[in-house]
């Protein structure tokens, strides 16, 4: 199974200082090191960012996209400029792009079906809030979220991020038992094969468990990776 450590610098670094967490980065990550190493940095930095990493092992990925190709539509990223500066991969319906930006199911399979159409691969979140985790409808909650979205082809394409929303940037983590749970619960409605990641707090002093799992492919990292010394610390946990 491959593994994936992906970065979501979310808007927390300028161009220059994205530009140079690259180039840390490539100069740490050795070329074979497994898991599969992803970096999504804000909109505005992908092109310079993707000149950094230039043919290194670090693959480049993008935060959000329209779910237009072309279109008056003020303000969003397209996937063809995505594509034209080398991104791969797409981090799609994250929790706060739902919860602040009000990002919809539609919204989000029509991401979903023009990422897959223009090869970009999506790394689709999903994630129950705290309230819905203490009535028990975490299971729910997250099913709906796939089924509203799942497109009926190129499947195989898509990794899942389970996100617990209550854990991200909080310092709580979800247990690892948890963590697979939810793990099964996806793979069992949408296929053994897909990659399930977990993310929400992951930090060097807690990657080990959901690292070695067999049953996780790996991690979606969010503040711990904006230094290069912690992410390149969670990455060394899957060698
Ligand atoms: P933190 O790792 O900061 O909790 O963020 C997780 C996240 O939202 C990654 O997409």
């Amino acid at each position: 199974m491959d593994k994936f450590c992906i970065a979501n610098w979310k808007m927390q670094l300028t161009i220059k200082e994205s530009c140079q967490l690259a180039k840390e980065l490539r100069e740490r990550i050795d070329f074979f090191d497994q898991p599969k190493v992803v970096i999504c940095p804000t909109a505005t930095a992908l092109s310079e960012v993707a000149q950094v990493i230039g043919n290194s092992s670090i693959k480049l990925g993008a935060q959000n996209m329209s779910w237009l190709e072309r279109g008056s539509l003020t303000g969003e990223v397209s996937a063809l400029t995505l594509q034209e500066v080398g991104a791969e991969y797409v981090i799609l319906g994250h929790s706060e792009r739902r919860n602040y930006l009000r990002e919809d199911s539609m919204m989000i399979k029509d991401k979903l079906l023009l990422a897959l159409r223009l090869g970009l691969r999506p790394v689709l979140c999903v994630g129950e809030k705290e309230e819905e985790r203490l009535a028990g409808a975490t299971q729910q909650v997250i099913v709906e979220q796939l089924e509203s979205v799942w497109p009926a082809q190129q499947t195989d394409k898509i990794i899942v991020a389970y996100e617990p929303v209550w854990a991200i940037g909080t310092g709580q983590t979800v247990s690892l038992e948890q963590a697979e749970e939810v793990a099964a619960l996806i793979k069992n409605n949408k296929g053994a094969d897909l990659p399930v990641l977990y993310g929400g707090s992951v930090q060097p002093d807690n990657i080990g468990a959901f690292a070695q799992s067999d049953k996780l492919a790996g991690v979606l990292v969010g503040g711990a990776s904006l230094q290069a010394d912690s992410f390149v610390k969670i990455i060394n946990a899957f060698i």
